[in-house]
């Protein structure tokens, strides 16, 4: 017996041709895990819980949407499947990829994708091509590829990559027993907050499991959706969702606003600090992924009434995926002789 795939779990719930084959690493099933001590030092009154996403196969939630987009395009007969990437779809298209035997070609912006993912592209054997330009030049290309050749767009403006990401908030709901009050999350392209929000209108619609209120936190260098205009030259230590021009930036402000939301900025600042917090009580993520945690932490600071409420916080990638994140900023080494009095002595100084 193994653990069942998403598509596996929920296929009746996903809106997926017939044609959908069934290419699975066993994603999906993260840990929803209780934060206490971090909830007290946000003000304390509610309970918080992380939705480890990076406990996927390949280390980020891109896992959940990938199953069925690659399951999509291999039951349809195609060969190859191409994508835009900060680094996580990447990875997770190359392996996804590879489960299927398909060829995978991935374009990332050129020396902005933390070298985790990078490395998890080229290690599942993808063609990796690095473009001189943004995530959005990339996207752009890869749009007009797909439309003239027989290889298939797994971004998530395809709809199935969103069938596939929704299955995390009926995670949460069948780990709390319904719907958290608040869920944040980060937000790039726009299609995770736009999935997870399908995720729970869905099965409120059919068992009235309730309806989270969206906090969704964009980076302040990459925050189209909070300036209201694209930015063309996006920055931003979380890499991960250095994005001015979201795909799905429409269907998201939809979302945030239909669930009585928002969608805010945090600063590097405070994204690296959020990031501090989570792994000093043992749950360490890429910079991007504290971003939710970011924006609610800045939001209750200006007033938000967040008392008896449950929140969830979806941290979407592992930190192993950007450890120069932690290297750029770790202090010099200590180091000592290789005798036990030299070591007493370190450990007196303090
Ligand atoms: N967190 C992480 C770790 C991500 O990799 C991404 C997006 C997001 C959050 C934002 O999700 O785009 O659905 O709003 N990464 C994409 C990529 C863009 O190419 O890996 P989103």
């Amino acid at each position: 017996m193994t653990t069942p795939g998403l598509l596996a779990k929920y296929r009746p719930l996903l809106d997926l041709p017939a044609h959908t084959a069934d290419i699975s690493l066993h994603e999906g099933g993260t840990p929803l895990i209780p934060m206490p001590r971090l909830a007290a030092h946000l003000g304390g009154g509610f309970d918080l819980y992380v939705k480890f996403e990076g406990l996927n196969p390949t280390g980020s939630f891109k896992d959940r949407g990938m199953t069925a987009a690659i399951s999509e395009a291999a039951g349809r007969g195609v060969r190859a499947v191409i994508c835009a990437s900060t680094g996580n779809t990447a990875a997770s298209a190359a392996a996804y990829a590879a489960r299927a035997g398909l060829k995978a070609i991935v374009l990332i912006p050129q020396g902005k994708v933390a070298v985790g993912k990078l490395a998890g592209a080229v290690a599942y054997g993808a063609q990796v091509v690095q473009v001189d330009g943004s995530f959005d030049d990339a996207l752009g290309l890869v749009v007009q590829v797909s439309e003239t050749r027989p290889i298939a767009l797994v971004n998530s403006i395809n709809p199935y990559r969103l069938e596939g990401q929704k299955t995390a908030a009926f995670e949460i709901i069948e780990t709390l027993g319904k719907a958290p009050h608040r869920l944040c999350l980060p937000v790039g392209n726009a299609g995770n907050i736009s999935a997870n929000w399908l995720g729970f209108t869905q099965m409120h619609a059919r068992a009235g499991t309730g309806l989270p209120r969206l906090l969704g936190v964009q980076a302040a260098g990459a925050a189209p959706l909070v300036l209201g205009h694209p930015v063309d030259r996006p920055e931003t230590v979380a890499t991960a969702i250095r994005i001015g021009r979201p795909a799905r930036g429409e269907q998201a402000l939809a979302a945030a606003e239909e669930s009585g939301g928002r969608i805010v900025a945090a600063s590097d600042d405070d994204i690296l600090a959020m990031q501090t917090l989570l792994a000093a009580e043992g749950v360490w993520v890429e910079p991007a992924s504290a971003a939710g945690l970011a924006g609610l932490k800045n939001e209750i600071a200006a007033g938000l009434d967040v008392q008896g409420e449950t929140i969830v916080a979806v941290c979407t990638g592992h930190g192993l995926k950007d450890p120069d994140a932690i290297t750029r900023r770790m202090p010099a080494p200590q180091v000592v002789a290789a005798d036990l009095p030299a070591l007493e002595g370190l450990l007196a100084g303090g």
